[in-house]
């Protein structure tokens, strides 16, 4: 049976690009920077990016376009005591697009809403209250918020048309969705610069608040945010990977890729900035206090400050559907890994209904984020998630590529076939900088989750948040040291160790 692959090496690119910029950098990272001292968040970000996150998105890059399988298939042609690290990624990713989804939902009721801009008087009564009907702890379901699971359904139609045919429709959905909201960006850029105190919210971003950077928890967040910007570490890249040829290039798109994120999570840094200075100048609060306000920025300050500008309507709007159109290829790659490993287990079976299937069992998980006590879990599962498992993961990539395949055979396979080249250091970042880092990392959290219930949360709630981390890692110990029968691949791996 023969792979799909993409039409070309650019759509490859788009493809990735689409995957990386999310709502990742245009929520996430603003509100990272505004809480961590923004200036000072930067110097740490930047380190991460280059030393730690870009190395080992040529590295995902590598192993998928080397091995041509899904990631568990992938992982173990490599060694074989490494699928369970794949299926980690795997689950992995469907659990964070299970509520990426939802997000992207509440973002399709504020667009349809958007025109009569009903948050303006009380934004956060109107998200918490009107929007999510929020219950009073996370252990009151209360019921489905029709209005949200209508939303995820079609959210979920959405996304299936996008991938239902894999690289094939991928290729022709990321022409649009990777441009339009960039230049939606734009639009709302060159509107902040119009609007007075926008220097002030600029001043804020880029003066580093040095003591910060003593903190342990801004270089966590860095790092953390890092990888997750470039979707790293849930074999995402891995999986786009394996649609390319074996021997196209890798190192320039690996670069291209983080280019383009990095420069869209500066540039809408920028556009947020703005947008909270002005929102400070008009209602007489400091930059900071509005920068600081975590989560709650892409739906509570932001469309707050959206309504005070002249043609809230037009300009929120546009904002909703910047969010949507951003978030909708990370999505979809978030859901492919699992479309892969399918396949590769069942390679009789059509695509397109295993594709139907995933998204069915990921909106169906997602249903729990539509219930009125939905975001305290959407919270918790998203915290354990995107810090435990993506850091185990990447560990297990580092420790494969770096030592039992090897960083330099893998590097020279890199070279051989690419652009541009890596150097030596890169092999220093697989073997030590990514597996030291990482291991930091995970004992720092470990540490304050052990000492301080995440959040205060209840224990039974977060023994469901330790559970997206200790099931999938049980499962991949299972399938990385149990009988391992059902997986094996007619494939021999002396082919691959030439
Ligand atoms: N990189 C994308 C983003 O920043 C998608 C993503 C989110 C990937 C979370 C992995 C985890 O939004």
């Amino acid at each position: 049976m023969s792979r799909q692959q993409w039409s070309s090496q650019t759509v490859f690119i788009l493809a990735a690009v689409g995957s990386a910029v999310g709502l990742g950098n245009v929520w996430r990272f603003p509100y990272l920077a505004g809480r961590y001292g923004g200036g000072a968040f930067l110097i740490p970000y930047l380190l991460a990016f280059v030393l730690l996150a870009t190395p080992m998105l040529i590295l995902e890059l590598a192993i998928g376009q080397r091995m041509q399988r899904g990631p568990i298939q992938s992982l173990r042609r490599m060694h074989p005591a490494f699928g369970g690290v794949g299926l980690v990624a795997v689950t992995s990713a469907f659990l964070v697009v299970a509520y990426y989804a939802v997000v992207m939902a509440w973002c399709l009721l504020y667009l349809v809403r958007s025109l009569g801009v009903p948050w303006a008087d009380d934004p956060e009564g109107y998200f918490f209250g009107q929007v999510l009907q929020i219950s009073d702890s996370i252990g009151q379901l209360g019921g489905f918020n029709w209005p949200i699971l209508i939303a995820l359904a079609v959210i979920w139609l959405s996304i299936y048309f996008c991938i239902w045919q894999g690289p094939k429709s991928v290729g022709k959905v990321v022409l649009y969705t990777v441009p339009i909201p960039v230049v939606v960006l734009g639009v709302l850029f060159v509107r902040s610069l119009f609007l007075p105190g926008f220097f002030d919210g600029w001043r804020v971003y880029l003066t580093p608040v040095w003591s910060a950077m003593l903190d342990p928890a801004v270089w966590t967040a860095a790092a953390a945010q890092a990888f997750l910007t470039l979707s790293v570490a849930f074999a995402i890249m891995l999986t786009y990977a394996s649609y390319k040829q074996p021997d196209e290039d890798i190192v320039k798109s690996s670069w291209l890729t983080a280019i383009a994120d990095l420069a869209i999570s500066l540039f809408a840094g920028f556009v947020v900035f703005a947008v909270l200075g002005y929102m400070a100048w008009s209602t007489g609060v400091t930059v900071q206090d509005v920068a600081a306000s975590g989560p709650g920025l892409a739906f509570v300050v932001f469309p707050k400050a959206l309504s005070l500008m002249p043609l809230a309507g037009l300009f929120s709007a546009l904002f909703f559907f910047m969010l949507l159109t951003l978030g909708i290829d990370s999505a979809f790659s978030l859901i492919e890994p699992t479309v892969a490993a399918v396949l590769d287990i069942q390679p009789g079976r059509k695509s397109t209904h295993i594709a139907g299937w995933a998204c069915l069992a990921a909106f169906l998980v997602g249903t729990l984020y539509t219930t009125k006590a939905g975001l305290y879990f959407l919270d918790i599962v998203d915290h354990f998630v995107t810090t435990y498992n993506a850091i185990l993961v990447a560990l297990g990539m580092a420790l494969l590529g770096g030592w039992v395949f090897g960083a330099e055979a893998l590097r020279r396979y890199v070279n051989d076939i690419s652009d541009w080249q890596i150097g030596r250091w890169w092999n220093g970042a697989i073997k030590w900088v990514a597996p030291v880092v990482l291991v930091i990392l995970l004992a720092t959290q470990l540490s304050t989750d052990l000492r301080t219930p995440y959040e205060g949360y209840p224990a039974w709630a977060l023994a469901i948040g330790w559970g997206t981390v200790i099931l999938p890692v049980g499962a991949g110990i299972a399938l990385s040291f149990g009988p391992k029968a059902k997986f094996d691949d007619e494939s021999t791996d002396s082919e691959l160790t030439d």
